[in-house]
C-alpha cells in the first residue's frame, strides 16, 4: 500500500464522518432493542427484568425506575428498552428542555395509559418542574396554576398511569425527594473487557465488518469501559480497513488505526491526556480543584467531572481526595514521567 493520507486529512474526514446523518441511523441499528441483546450490566439488567416481568403480570405499569452512570453505558438504550418490553409508547423528553412547570404539565396530561416518559438529564430539570413531578409520580395528579397573584387557582387534574424513566450522569444531585419518589434504581457500571469485545463483534456482524477476535478485543481494550465508544472505535477501524486494507479488521489493522486516531493503550483521548499533562506537570501532581484542571484543559468543568473523571479514577490514575484531584504513580508512569519522591496524596 502506497497511499498515503496525512494525519490532518484523516482527522478531518473523521470529523466529518461522526456528523454525518449515516452515522446516526447506524448507532440506531446496532443498539440493542430487546433486554436480551444487552451485553454486560447482570445485575440491572436481572433486575430490570423482574420488574418488568411482574408488572405485565400485574398488568400494571412498573414503578419509576432511575438510571444512573457515566454517559455512553446504556442509559437510553434501557429506557427505550422498558417501554418496548411493556409493549407500550416512549415520551422522550430532557431536564434542561423543561423550562416551565407548564412544559412538563403539557407532557404529562397528554401521556397515553402506560406509556413511558423518557427525562433524560434529569437532575438538570428546573426546579417549579420537579416539583411538579412529585405528585405526578406519586399520585398521578398535577396541579396546573391557573391565572396570576391572588387570584391565581390551582386545578388538580388527574393523570393516566405511567412510568417515568430518569437518566443522569450525576445521581448526587438529584435531591432527596424526587430521588425518593423512584421505586428502582439502577447505578450502571463500567463493562469488562470481555463484554466490550461482545459488544464489538454484535455491532462488527450488524455493520457487516469482518472482525477476528483479537481485533475486536484490541479495540475494546481502548473503549474506557464505555459501549459508545466501543461503537465509535469500530467504526473508525472500519474506515482504515477499508481505506488501508481489504476491510476486515484484525489485531493489527486495529492497533495501526487506533494509533492514527490517537487513542491510547488504555483508551485514553486527547482531553484525557491532558488532564494528565495538566496534573503530573503544571500542577506536580496536586492536589489540584476541579475547576482549575478544567481550566487548565480548556473544557467545561462538567464534562472533566462526567466524562474524563469517572474513568481516571477507576483506572487509578487520578484519585479524589478532600484538597483535590491528585495524580497516582500510574498516572505518572503512564505519561512516561518520573514521580516526586513523595506523592502528594500519602
Ligand atoms: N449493554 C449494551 N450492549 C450493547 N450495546 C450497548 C449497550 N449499552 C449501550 N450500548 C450501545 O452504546 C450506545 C450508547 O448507549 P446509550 O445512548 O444508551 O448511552 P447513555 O447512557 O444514554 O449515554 P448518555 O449519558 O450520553 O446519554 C448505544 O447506541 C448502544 O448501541
Ligand atoms: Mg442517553
Amino acid at each position: 500500500m502506497t497511499d498515503e493520507i496525512s494525519e490532518e486529512d484523516w482527522n478531518r474526514a473523521l470529523t466529518a464522518a461522526t456528523a454525518s446523518p449515516e452515522e446516526s441511523d447506524l448507532e440506531a441499528s446496532i443498539r440493542p432493542g430487546k433486554l436480551d441483546d444487552v451485553i454486560g450490566q447482570e445485575r440491572v439488567r436481572e433486575q430490570l427484568h423482574l420488574l418488568l416481568e411482574s408488572a405485565l403480570r400485574r398488568g400494571a405499569s412498573p414503578d419509576h425506575l432511575l438510571l444512573s452512570g457515566p454517559p455512553g453505558l446504556g442509559k437510553t438504550t434501557l429506557a427505550m428498552i422498558v417501554a418496548a418490553e411493556l409493549g407500550v409508547g416512549l415520551r422522550q423528553t430532557s431536564g434542561p428542555a423543561i423550562e416551565r412547570s407548564g412544559d412538563l404539565a403539557a407532557i404529562l396530561t397528554s401521556l397515553e395509559p402506560g406509556e413511558v416518559l423518557f427525562i433524560d438529564e434529569i437532575h438538570r430539570m428546573a426546579r417549579p418542574a420537579e416539583e411538579l413531578l412529585y405528585t405526578a409520580m406519586e399520585d398521578f395528579r398535577v396541579d396546573v396554576v391557573v391565572g396570576k397573584g391572588p387570584g391565581a387557582t390551582a386545578i388538580p387534574l388527574d393523570l393516566e398511569p405511567f412510568t417515568l424513566v430518569g437518566a443522569t450522569t450525576r445521581s448526587g444531585l438529584l435531591t432527596g425527594p424526587l430521588r425518593d419518589r423512584f421505586g428502582f434504581l439502577g447505578q450502571l457500571e463500567f463493562y469488562n473487557a470481555d463484554e466490550l469485545a461482545s459488544i464489538v463483534t454484535r455491532s462488527a456482524a450488524i455493520l457487516d465488518v469482518p472482525v477476528t477476535a483479537e481485533g475486536a478485543s484490541e479495540i475494546a481494550g481502548r473503549s474506557r469501559g464505555t459501549p459508545r465508544i466501543a461503537n465509535r472505535l469500530l467504526r473508525r477501524v472500519r474506515d482504515y480497513a477499508q481505506v488501508k486494507g481489504n476491510g476486515s479488521v484484525d489485531r493489527s489493522m486495529a492497533d495501526a488505526a487506533l494509533e492514527l486516531y490517537d487513542v491510547d493503550r488504555l483508551g485514553l483521548d486527547r482531553l484525557d491526556r491532558a488532564v494528565l499533562e495538566a496534573l503530573t506537570g503544571t500542577f506536580r501532581g496536586g492536589p489540584v480543584g476541579l475547576t482549575t484542571i478544567a481550566v487548565a484543559v480548556g473544557e467545561q468543568p462538567d464534562t472533566v467531572e462526567e466524562v474524563c473523571e469517572p474513568y481516571l479514577v477507576r483506572t487509578g490514575l487520578v484519585a479524589r481526595t478532600p484538597r483535590g484531584r491528585v495524580a497516582t504513580a500510574a498516572a505518572w508512569q503512564h505519561m512516561g514521567k518520573n514521580p516526586p519522591e513523595q506523592l502528594p496524596f500519602h
